[in-house]
């Protein structure tokens, strides 16, 4: 089977770009299961409740978070009562889940998300930790790991801790995709991170004006999504072997409009 995950879906032209995309990559590579990361759906922070109706129409199996998990009040009108939107499972006593089990085809399908510690809010629990205690208790034959963290050295040392246990582990957050999609030598598909979907033409989706006066100036403009320009589509798709179980290959794909 095929499974399409698609990078931090950001404001306007996330959406533009992702309705644009989404239906001809599901045609021509014959996608089965799609993944999203909606984090950023909502101006740039959070997924409020009609971005989350329109991912569902637009095919969306699962939807994962992040750091701005919590951003729009309206998540917490139907987030404990959804099968399908994931936050990060080593936040502690908050809302939701996170993971999600989907049964496709017989074939049961775990999609789960970890945000990491360095350079981020560091008292959530170990994602390493945490990702033991879910293989220990939730059974599945495929295990997607959305891994939600700033730097490159704590999820490639994430992806080899698991190798071999988890199905991928998929970086995401930084917003800009890394050129290193590879199987790892124990079966466990791996990228630092899918980067983004979205504007082109800001500092990962934020204005670049005010990004640029902030560091120039020392600014102090809250930060407003930037709506026009180029867009990118950043995302990947693994091919699963439905026997084993086991990636066998992941993917990139990076468009730019
Ligand atoms: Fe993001
Ligand atoms: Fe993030």
């Amino acid at each position: 089977m095929k499974i399409l995950f698609v990078g931090d879906v950001f404001s306007k032209l996330g959406r533009e770009t992702f309705e644009r995309n989404l239906r001809r990559i599901k045609e021509n590579e014959k996608i089965n299961f799609v993944i999203a990361n909606g984090e950023n759906v909502s101006h740039g922070k959070g997924m409020n409740e009609g971005h989350y109706k329109w991912f569902l129409n637009q095919g969306v199996n699962v939807i994962t978070l992040g750091n701005h998990s919590f951003q729009q009040r309206s998540i917490y009108n139907f987030i404990d009562d959804v099968n399908n939107v994931v936050r990060p499972y080593n936040y502690n006593d908050v809302a939701g889940k996170g993971y999600a089990t989907i049964n496709y085809n017989g074939i049961k399908i775990t999609v789960f998300q970890m945000i990491g510690r360095v350079l981020m809010d560091e008292s959530v629990s170990s994602p390493f930790e945490k990702t033991k205690e879910l293989l220990e208790n939730v059974e599945s034959d495929i295990y997607i790991c959305d891994f939600h963290a700033e730097t490159t050295s704590e999820k490639i040392a994430y992806g080899y801790a698991f190798d071999g246990k988890l199905t991928a582990v998929l970086g995401t957050h930084t917003h800009v995709q890394t050129r290193d999609a590879r199987i790892l030598d124990n079966g466990t598909a791996f990228i630092t991170d899918v980067g983004m979907t979205g504007p082109l033409d800001g500092v990962i989706g934020v204005d670049k004006t005010i990004i640029v006066d902030r560091y120039v100036n020392n600014g102090k403009h809250r930060f407003e999504p930037q709506e026009a320009g180029k867009t990118q589509f950043c995302a990947v798709i693994l091919e699963i072997n439905d026997l084993t179980k086991k990636a066998t290959k992941i993917d990139t794909i990076y468009v730019i409009e």
